[in-house]
């Protein structure tokens, strides 16, 4: 029995360990550069340096900007958000960080929904939908998260809590599968203007299919288990 709880502990230490390189090395450059690329479109005219910044429109280029800033922030928060020691050890930090989380989410959301009404992505129809969706879903489950903590409904709190924490990785996930996809094909059934056929899967693939599985993972988890996450 003791045997068994401390090589649980080890697995625990060794996966979290795994994560924290993980995160450092994969995920703080694209943070480091959503929050380098808003700081400088929000602060500067990169109309001759990127296409996003070159249609003279200043409210969807506010708002993409603004939206790269508050996402880097709540995709930094979020790993921190989830892991169970700091909550349990300090949940004053836990409600203000999810107060932040969910502020800044809806931001993100807002920020990129205004840019695709009034401008429109470079994929057309197709990647405005994708993005659309990923945009309303990222902020119903803000909504949800906080909500659902505020009634004391907590078990719902956590799994609107795990949807939000997925979908907000979900940004890191399109270019992860880009980085992998041209790694492994050299780009093949995409193009520059992201309208080949592998784009147009992506736009959807890079929450959907990790949504189902947070389902699954929801539906299979027993309570205790959902109760860690
Ligand atoms: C969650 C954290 C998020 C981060 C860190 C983030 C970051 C970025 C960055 C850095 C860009 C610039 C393009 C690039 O360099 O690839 C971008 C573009 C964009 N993002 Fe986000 N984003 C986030 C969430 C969202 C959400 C929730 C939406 C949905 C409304 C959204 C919609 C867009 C759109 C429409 C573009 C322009 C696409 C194009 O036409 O090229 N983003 N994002």
């Amino acid at each position: 029995m003791i045997e068994q709880s401390v090589s649980k502990r080890r697995r625990t230490r060794i996966l979290a360990i795994a994560g924290a390189v993980v995160f450092g090395l994969a995920v703080v450059p694209f943070i480091l550069y959503a929050a380098a690329f808003g700081w400088r479109s929000l602060t500067g005219d990169l109309g001759s340096e990127s296409y996003l910044f070159a249609g003279r429109a200043p409210v969807a280029e506010t708002g993409l900007s603004l939206h790269m800033l508050a996402g880097a922030a709540i995709t930094l928060a979020v790993p921190l958000q989830i892991l169970p020691p700091l909550r349990r050890r300090w949940p004053a930090l836990h409600r203000w960080t999810g107060r932040g989380i969910v502020t800044l989410g809806l931001v993100a959301a807002l920020g990129g929904l205004v840019f695709i009404g009034t401008r429109g992505t470079i994929g057309g129809p197709v990647m405005d939908a994708g993005f659309a969706i990923y945009g309303l879903l990222l902020g119903l489950a803000a909504i949800m998260a906080i909500s659902r903590a505020r009634a004391g409904e907590f078990a719902a709190h956590r799994r609107w809590a795990l949807r939000l924490a997925v979908l907000i990785l979900g940004s890191w996930l399109f270019r992860v599968h880009y980085v992998l996809w041209y790694a492994v094909t050299g780009g093949l059934w995409s193009n520059e203007g992201l309208t080949g056929p592998f784009d147009r899967v992506q736009v959807f693939a890079f929450y959907l299919p990790y949504l189902v599985l947070v389902e699954v993972y929801l539906r299979r988890a027993t309570p205790r288990a959902a109760h860690v996450l």
